[in-house]
């Protein structure tokens, strides 16, 4: 019989097409070339399963033209470049990559935390300048983390992770908001509180956005937002570019509005607005909160699992749009 054809759009592990290679006829792309939207409809002609990585956007155009594509699995958890509407109206299921990332991640936003409000990347740029000389009593002097009050928007897992490290870690006072409350089981055991997103801006030292992205949350923080925020408050986001209004970031980070910010996901990424290269009270990470190789391997395990399970036993892992049937 034959086996079922399946693209991989990007270069990922060699022992990761291996196992697909057991059960597909696999195309994949390991000189990680970037397709244009065109080159990925011709390459899906005849494809029923194409393994993602979050850049490639799959919306009903290109469905139209892929009619044998039944899956997208994305190396992921975020599924943005995904039209789930346009997917479940095609009969294509979409699956993300959850939970194998959620710690990883969660140490990441908390280092990008750490590293912003004790202000590291800037100072590490003046050390290797040779612009150290001497001892200065405020010399690169930055925000303390332990006890301070760490707020969080988006309370899924990644958030909850991020929660619990500032709440064990560093005795610090958690306050969140989501778009719902977490059962008191869960907010006690992240020892967070819930507030308004207004007191949230308000009130907290340090503010992680773990949020999706959506229609709903593009610009969540832009300029008025940021108005609210302390002057001495650092702001971190792991979660996705445009949820931050980057344009408004870069001049409120510049005016002083807010002390600092780190940034891990950018609007149009891999592109930096270019006033976000140019204020020094930055740290700027390439989309790297997942990346360990154990964690990065797990992604992709459980996206190849989802091909498999979905294509050979209509048992997906993880699916988004459950109820399409192969
Ligand atoms: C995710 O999984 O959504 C992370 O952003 C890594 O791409």
């Amino acid at each position: 019989m034959n086996k079922p054809k399946i693209l991989v759009a990007r270069a990922v592990f060699p022992e990761v097409i291996a196992k697909l290679a057991q059960h597909f006829d696999v195309e994949s792309n390991q000189t990680d070339e970037l397709w244009t939207k065109a080159q990925l409809t011709a390459k899906l002609q005849g494809k029923q399963g194409v393994f993602t990585t979050g850049g490639e956007r799959i919306d009903a155009e290109l469905l139209a033209a892929c009619p044998d594509l039944k899956i997208c699995a994305n190396m992921a958890v975020g599924y943005n470049n995904f039209d789930l509407d346009a997917m479940t109206a095609a009969g294509v299921l979409g699956t993300n990559a959850p939970d194998v990332l959620t710690e990883t991640t969660a140490d990441f936003g908390f280092a990008l935390l750490m590293a912003t409000a004790r202000r590291m990347a800037e100072a590490e740029h003046f050390l290797r300048a040779g612009l150290w000389t001497k001892w200065s009593y405020d010399m690169f002097a930055g925000s303390d983390i332990h006890g301070a009050t760490l707020g969080i928007l988006g309370m899924g897992r990644i958030g909850q992770g991020i929660a619990r490290r500032g709440a064990y870690g560093f005795g610090m006072e958690v306050i969140y908001h989501n778009r719902s409350r977490l059962d008191a089981a869960t907010e006690a055991e992240c020892r967070a509180n819930y507030v308004s997103k207004e007191e949230l801006l308000k009130t907290a030292d340090h503010l992680v956005l773990v949020l999706p992205y959506s229609a709903a949350s593009h610009h969540a923080i832009g300029a008025p937002e940021l108005a609210l925020m302390k002057p001495t408050a650092t702001l971190v986001n792991i979660a996705r570019g445009g949820i931050v209004d980057d344009a408004a970031l870069a001049h409120a980070l510049r005016n002083k509005t807010i002390a600092a910010a780190g940034l891990d996901v950018f609007e149009g990424e891999p592109k930096v607005h270019p006033d976000l290269l140019t204020v020094p009270n930055v740290v700027l990470t390439p989309h790297i909160a997942s990346a360990t190789l154990p964690t990065r391997l797990a992604m992709a395990n459980l996206a190849a699992d989802n091909l498999i399970g979905f294509l050979l036993n209509n048992k997906p892992l993880t699916p988004l749009n459950a109820k399409v049937p192969i």
